[in-house]
């Protein structure tokens, strides 16, 4: 099984939680090709073609990704837009990715309390994704369980280094297990 992972994150460099996940997920066995939005593009505009050629050589897209404000960065969003297009990802011939896995893979700040009704944040993580979700229903991708961990924030006054790594180490053995699970 083929799998594209396409990673969002302005800031590789200074990334703890999105930096780990992606180390490990490259130490493993399995067929994952990183295509990271940042580092492609440094715009707006971007290879229309050559990201819709990755989608089509892919089982399994998974969008991996810092939450930032209840949603993905802005790379993302712009990819989405621009690569789903009319004929390809919807519309009479748009059936190009029908069929595949989506899995959103995301590190949030938060802690689980503040996803909750009475919490900080009012809505649960998976009622924050629905534009994924509904996204995938429309274009014939399999909506997969989203994988996503908490505290992934790194101070020094809110957390510890350590912590946030050890977490994100264990967000990528689930995304690999995940990844075996659909293969
Ligand atoms: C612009 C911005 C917006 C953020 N929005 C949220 C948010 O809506 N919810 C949340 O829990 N964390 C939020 N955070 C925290 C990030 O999700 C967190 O820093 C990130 O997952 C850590 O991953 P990294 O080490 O790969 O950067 C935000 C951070 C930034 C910089």
């Amino acid at each position: 099984m083929r799998t594209l992972l396409i990673l969002s994150h302005p800031s590789l460099s200074t990334s703890v939680a999105n930096k780990t996940i992606v180390e490990e997920l490259k130490k493993s066995s399995q067929d994952v090709t990183i295509r990271h939005l940042e580092e492609l593009y440094q715009g707006y505009t971007i290879d229309v073609t050559a990201e819709q050629a990755a989608l089509l050589a892919a089982d399994t897209i998974v969008f991996q990704f810092p939450f930032y404000w209840y949603s993905s960065p802005a790379a993302l969003k712009n990819w989405i837009d621009q690569v789903f297009g009319y004929n390809f990802a919807y519309g009479p011939e748009g059936d190009k990715i029908k069929g595949k896995n989506l899995i959103i893979s995301t590190t949030l700040g938060g802690p689980p309390e503040a996803y909750l009704p009475l919490g900080y944040n009012h809505f649960r993580v998976g009622e924050l994704l629905r534009p994924f979700e509904q996204t995938a229903y429309l274009t014939g991708l399999n909506y997969i369980e989203p994988i996503f961990t908490h505290r992934c924030v790194f101070s020094p006054e809110a957390n510890n280094k350590a912590e946030v790594e050890d977490r994100a180490r264990n967000h990528a053995t689930r995304v690999l297990e995940q990844l075996a699970k659909l293969a």
